[in-house]
């Protein structure tokens, strides 16, 4: 009898234990979680407002028909889409499939302002650069609170 006793609290003991172990381990996890999310905001924080002020360039660079230019204001952005893909936004977190296709959806229509440019081609890089400021706003729109 006393045995069972010693064995019922040693298990109960065991199992507190291990609920509580659970517990902080979890809590730890959580709060990894919370930091890797802070990075990822603020990598957009720093990267968006360079967008801002490249687009104001490259709209520039293809009104002057200046390929050269277009690709250099296309490249900056371009080699920011992996890190876009990485970011996450504030509002509708749980879409981060969504966020990553508008992500794609920029580099595409980025790559084909360039490929316009390159050929001589303004008026379509035109409108392949209206397409990029459509899928900021389209991102925008369901992003950015
Ligand atoms: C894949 C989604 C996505 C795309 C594409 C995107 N943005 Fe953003 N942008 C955001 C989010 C989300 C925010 C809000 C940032 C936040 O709240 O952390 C933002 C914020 C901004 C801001 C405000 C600065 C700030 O820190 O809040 C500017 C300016 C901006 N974007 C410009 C652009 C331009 C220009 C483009 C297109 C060339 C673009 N963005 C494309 C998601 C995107």
């Amino acid at each position: 009898m006393k045995r069972t006793i010693v064995i019922t609290v040693s298990c109960l003991a065991l199992g507190l234990l291990s609920v509580a172990g659970s517990a902080l381990a979890h809590g730890t996890e959580k709060h990894d979680k919370g930091k890797l999310a802070d990075v990822q905001m603020k990598k957009l924080h720093t990267m968006m407002p360079l967008f801002s002020l490249v687009s104001a360039e490259l709209e520039k660079a293809i009104e002057k028909r200046d390929s050269a230019a277009v690709e250099l204001e296309a490249g900056k952005m371009l080699r920011a889409i992996p890190e876009l893909k990485k970011s996450k936004p504030h509002k509708n977190v749980n879409q981060q499939k969504k966020f990553v296709e508008l992500a794609e959806s920029l580099e595409l229509a980025l790559t084909s302002t360039n490929v316009m440019a390159e050929k001589g081609d303004f008026a379509g890089a035109r409108k392949a650069f209206k397409k990029v400021e459509e899928t900021c706003a389209a991102c925008h729109a369901k992003f950015r609170d």
